[in-house]
């Protein structure tokens, strides 16, 4: 039997203002308060893990034991099967040092290029492993997935990282050029979430 969370507060272990925003926009319709780990000063730890779920797993057990409740943290990313699963689990450092996402995409377009390899319409998918961690470290995880398609040059205002070039299955717009509320439902962090539900506290 998974575990079930008993608490009506959830510290959201990330440090990305971005994902915490779509975080707590998700949890406050099932009645569930996120507090970002920046804002109770939690450290953030190294990624060491090879997985998605690896690393959810180690930032929601470190944040969880930190601060003594109980952790939601998110892995996710933007995988190109054609680039071998890159940037996969690196896509964060893809951006860095200056945290640029218009390097990073630059850099998928100039990689697939380098393969004498379509850039426009390879396929993609974003990935999102959610981990629920207790204090004492038992954790929960589940995984959820979009697929789609990529777009140079990037398209859209709208969202963060990767969002500007991935056209998700089915449209024909960006997640960059989507308003929040019509990006939200389709990706993959939804998908987790949806199973994420099972574990919080059943709704009155
Ligand atoms: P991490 O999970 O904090 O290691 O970082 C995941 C990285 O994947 C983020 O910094 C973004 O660049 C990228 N990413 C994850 N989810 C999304 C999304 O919904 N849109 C665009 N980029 C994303």
């Amino acid at each position: 039997m998974a575990r079930r969370l008993a608490a009506a507060r959830l510290i959201v272990a990330s440090h990305n203002a971005g994902k915490v925003r779509e975080i707590a926009a998700l949890l406050g319709p099932l009645g569930i308060e996120a507090v970002g780990a920046a804002e109770l000063g939690l450290a953030e730890p190294e990624e060491t893990g090879d997985t998605f779920i690896a690393n959810a797993v180690l930032k929601a057990s470190t944040a969880a034991e930190a601060s003594g409740e109980p952790a939601l943290a998110d892995d996710s990313g933007l995988v190109v099967p054609a680039l071998d699963g890159a940037p996969g689990i690196y896509s964060a450092r893809w951006a860095r040092p200056g945290k640029d996402f218009r390097v990073a995409m630059n850099r998928i377009e100039t990689e697939l290029a380098a393969r004498g390899l379509e850039t426009v319409g390879t396929a993609a998918y974003f990935v999102c492993a959610l981990s629920l961690g207790w204090p004492d470290g038992h954790c929960e995880t589940v995984e959820g997935r979009v697929d789609g398609t990529l777009a140079f040059p990037p398209r859209g205002p709208h969202g963060f990282g990767y969002d500007p070039i991935f056209v998700p299955e089915g449209h024909r717009r960006t997640f960059g050029e989507m308003k929040p509320e019509e990006k939200q439902p389709l990706t993959h962090r939804a998908r987790a979430f949806e199973q994420l539900a099972a574990l919080l506290p059943p709704r009155p």
